[in-house]
């Protein structure tokens, strides 16, 4: 599997979350302690985006409810969520921050039966 470039490390400030898209999954990447993370950026628990959540250390609270998930691990960390969200590896190359995500981390694709 490979990295994907998906910014330059100077434009997301300690403390910051971005979102991107990586094979059509959204991707949240987080700067902390000069550490970057990224996590599969829609909450476990109804699917709201976790891109408007915000950031304390190492945990990101969902805006909707406010379960919260540990940036390093995807864990959850806090109710109504039960279940983690993926984390993905995260590699700084050239100046870019590069995250790898894999073709099963893709959302499954709309299904239509037969009518
Ligand atoms: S959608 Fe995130 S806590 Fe409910």
């Amino acid at each position: 599997m490979t990295y994907t470039p998906v910014m330059p490390i100077a434009s997301l400030a300690e403390g910051q979350t971005a979102l991107v898209k990586v094979n059509e999954v959204e991707v949240l990447v987080c700067h902390v302690e000069g550490q970057f993370y990224a996590i599969h950026a829609q909450c476990s628990h109804a699917r709201q985006s976790l891109a408007a959540g915000k950031l304390r250390g190492h945990q990101i609270a969902c805006p909707l409810h406010g379960a919260r998930f540990d940036v390093r691990t995807g864990a959850c960390l806090a109710a109504p969520a039960q279940k983690p969200v993926a984390s993905f590896p995260v590699m700084l190359e050239g100046g870019k921050v590069c995250v790898q995500v894999g073709e099963v981390d893709r959302p499954p694709k709309p299904k239509f039966g037969p009518i």
